[in-house]
């Protein structure tokens, strides 16, 4: 990785009063979790997401969807934090008014010690009324195991459960996209981590910063959709980036309480 571009980045970031992250899949590969698009590994190479991320394909076939999340479930339990995760949880230690936005489902973020982190698109180990019976959606943590495939009833009425995801075409959280847009409007410096910008409107975020004024700064080893719009581009695995990138921004910040 270019030198240059790092201390730059920690630049940008340590002369930042608030600082917002946007991570996907990329951030959580080094820990074994599969992304989405990877070529062949990601787990849309194996599927075709039509078949398993609807509202359509749990009606017509409840226990392939579940069997699926709860295989999902099961890597992401096998999972542990990388060094990407713990540097991001020491980035909002060392800029208090840093906003961490995922796009992942997984707790890796919170496992590595990150705190009040927005996950635009659920939480995969929470589960919810697929009837959305109780008006707005109740995690259902703790649920018996079943059986058979099937996924187990919802608590509260005989509707099944179901992962408490966003799924295709269906709405984001409100509260979550609301203060990730304000997030991203409100920065003076955006770390974009491992997402290939393919989907709206997480990948949104990045340009509403940007155009607000803040530095863009992304983590990835391959190019993505918002590569073009970057102030620093560090093309590296987010595992190997970001505690270089945190070393950077500490002796800068060293310098300025100096
Ligand atoms: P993708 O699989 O689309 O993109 C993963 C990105 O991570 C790619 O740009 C890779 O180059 C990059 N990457 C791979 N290894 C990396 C590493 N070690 N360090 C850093 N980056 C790395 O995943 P997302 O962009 O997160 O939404 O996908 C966005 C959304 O699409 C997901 O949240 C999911 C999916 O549909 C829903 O399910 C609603």
């Amino acid at each position: 990785m270019n030198p240059t571009i790092i201390q730059h980045a920690a630049q940008a970031i340590a002369d930042a009063r608030n600082v917002a992250i946007l991570t996907g899949a990329g951030v959580s590969k080094e820990s074994g979790v599969p992304t989405f698009r990877d070529a062949m590994e990601g787990l849309w190479a194996q599927y075709d997401p039509a078949q398993l991320a609807t509202p359509q394909a749990f009606a017509q076939n409840p226990a392939l969807v579940w069997q699926w999340y709860q295989w999902r479930r099961d890597r992401v339990a096998e999972a542990q934090p990388n060094p990407a995760h713990f540097a991001l949880a020491q980035l909002q230690q060392l800029k208090p008014h840093t906003t961490l936005i995922t796009q992942n489902v997984d707790d890796l973020h919170e496992r590595a010690g990150s705190t009040d982190v927005i996950h635009l698109h659920g939480n995969i180990a929470a589960n919810k009324c697929s009837r959305d019976c109780q008006g707005d959606p109740t995690p259902i943590t703790d649920l018996p195991a079943t059986d058979d495939d099937l996924p187990p009833p919802c608590p509260h009425c005989d509707a099944y459960a179901r992962p408490d995801i966003v799924w295709f075409g269906e709405m984001l959280p409100p509260a979550a996209i609301q203060r990730a847009y304000d997030a991203s409007e409100n920065c003076d410096a955006m770390l974009v981590i491992g997402t290939s910008g393919l989907v709206t409107p997480a990948a949104t975020l990045p340009l509403l910063a940007t155009q607000s004024g803040a530095t863009l700064i992304e983590v990835n080893p391959t190019a993505s959709t918002l590569t073009a719009h970057v102030d620093y581009w560090l093309q590296a695995p987010a595992g190997e980036a970001m505690p270089i990138l945190i070393q950077a921004l500490q002796t800068k910040l060293g310098q300025h309480d100096a």
